[in-house]
């Protein structure tokens, strides 16, 4: 019996998913146990050439209400269309592969209660050809998971390397992600971190069975980030990622997405460009580092057909890691509530007792200082300076101090330092 398979959006990946299906026939055939064949795609646009050799159709209803198709593969992206079309391929019985983060940041769960026993598999959803889901969900099943760092988009990861290797144009890097297909359609959800935070989400849920969407936890991306902040990091030996972040801290757990400085002797700080990298730390087996391809049509048509292969198999594991759940034992900590070192970049009046003023500021509101650097420029000096650990909350109101005071210049700048 050949396992039929229908695609629905024949971009890059779904055009990588049939050609790999084709030129690996025999390896994934033999590790399948089936002949594994995708009978149709589909398109909106059926006229376009694309370097692919498959039936292609412009309705959906040829795939979703289609009797010979067993495994459904949804690529089209967005939300609430991608909703109804998985929601009715799950109620046809069809089992669903897809890589649609957004999708599972705002569904996961009424997804994963609409599936019930039928196979709904997402590896692709974060960090492309990394093996992370089924890490996490199977790999470090007896752990309690302690944190999750990841490097999680490759676009802000080639911007920030860029920035901090020759310093390029913004605007010309974001095009050269564009170009190496790394991008979403629409980059703002790159840049501003929304993309990261859609993978951190659903990666909370496996690690911890939390259902927090976008809009419950801290997000923040690079678009505010200056050569100034780069300087200040080489001085004091970090360099800058934009992080996900998920740690439990008793019975809670906090959930982030931000640029970082982090140490540049820690092994994710040498993950460089477009590439991809998560650290999950289990109570019992310690860290472990995952490092790899984030995007690309091969890569994360690689983890599609790695689920194809899962489900032909039968291998059954928990859409989101648990048979039962655990709901109510773990809360989400509020934003405000977060602590943290931080870095804060302020621009000044370059007068007698400026800086007196800025440091009884952070003093009235329990910040220490560590570190500090003076970037003096045509009447204006720039105040770079670390924090030791305070909340969230302290420091932003520090913040809108500072930017209150008759000697600030502009609006105050922060990132948060992770040691
Ligand atoms: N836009 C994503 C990135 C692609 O830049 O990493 C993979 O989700």
């Amino acid at each position: 019996m050949t396992i039929k398979i229908g695609i629905i959006g024949v971009g890059t990946v779904g055009s990588s998913v049939a050609n790999i299906l084709k030129q690996n026939r025999e390896i994934i055939t033999a590790r399948a146990g089936k002949e594994i064949e995708v009978v149709i795609g589909v398109v909106k646009n059926i006229n376009k050439k694309r370097d692919v050799d498959i039936k292609l159709t412009d309705n959906i209803n040829d795939v979703i209400n289609n009797k010979d198709i067993d495994i459904v593969v949804e690529l089209m992206g967005g939300v609430d269309e991608a909703f109804i079309v998985v929601k009715k391929a799950l109620e046809n019985k069809k089992a669903v592969i897809t890589a649609n983060k957004a999708l599972l940041a705002y569904h996961r769960y009424e997804l994963q209660d609409i599936a019930k026993d039928i196979p709904f598999e997402f590896e692709a959803s974060i960090a492309g050809g990394i093996p992370i889901v089924n890490a996490l969900r199977d790999g470090l099943s007896a752990n309690h998971i302690t944190s999750i760092k990841g490097i999680l988009n490759g676009t802000c990861n080639y911007i920030l390397t860029k920035m901090i290797s020759d310093g390029t144009d913004y605007n010309v890097m974001l095009k050269e992600a564009q170009d190496l297909g790394y991008a979403e359609v629409d980059p703002t959800l790159d840049i501003n971190g929304s993309d990261a935070a859609h993978k951190l989400l659903i990666l909370a849920s496996i690690a911890y069975g939390i259902d927090a969407k976008p809009e419950d936890i801290l997000i923040e991306g690079i678009q505010e980030i200056e050569p100034l902040d780069i300087e200040f990091a080489k001085k004091f030996n970090y360099n800058l990622k934009l992080l996900g972040i998920a740690k439990k801290i008793g019975s809670k757990v906090e959930l982030r997405v931000h640029p970082t400085f982090i140490n540049s002797n820690q092994l994710m700080a040498k993950i460089d460009g477009v590439m991809n990298g998560v650290s999950v730390v289990g109570d019992m087996v310690g860290e472990t580092i995952y490092y790899g391809a984030g995007a690309g049509g091969n890569a994360t048509a690689s983890a599609v057909i790695a689920n194809i292969i899962d489900i032909v198999r039968n291998k059954k594991s928990p859409m989101l890691g648990f048979k039962k759940s655990l709901e109510g034992k773990l809360e989400l900590i509020k934003a405000d509530d977060i602590v943290s070192k931080y870095y804060i970049r302020i621009g000044v009046i370059d007068q007698t007792g400026v800086l007196s003023e800025v440091s009884s500021v952070l003093a009235q509101h329990n910040i220490s200082i560590e570190s500090m650097l003076q970037k003096p420029n045509d009447g204006v000096a720039n105040l770079l300076l670390s924090t030791y650990e305070c909340k969230e909350k302290s420091i932003k109101n520090a913040i809108s101090k500072l930017e209150s005071l008759d000697i600030s210049i502009g609006k105050p700048h922060m990132i948060r330092i992770e040691s």
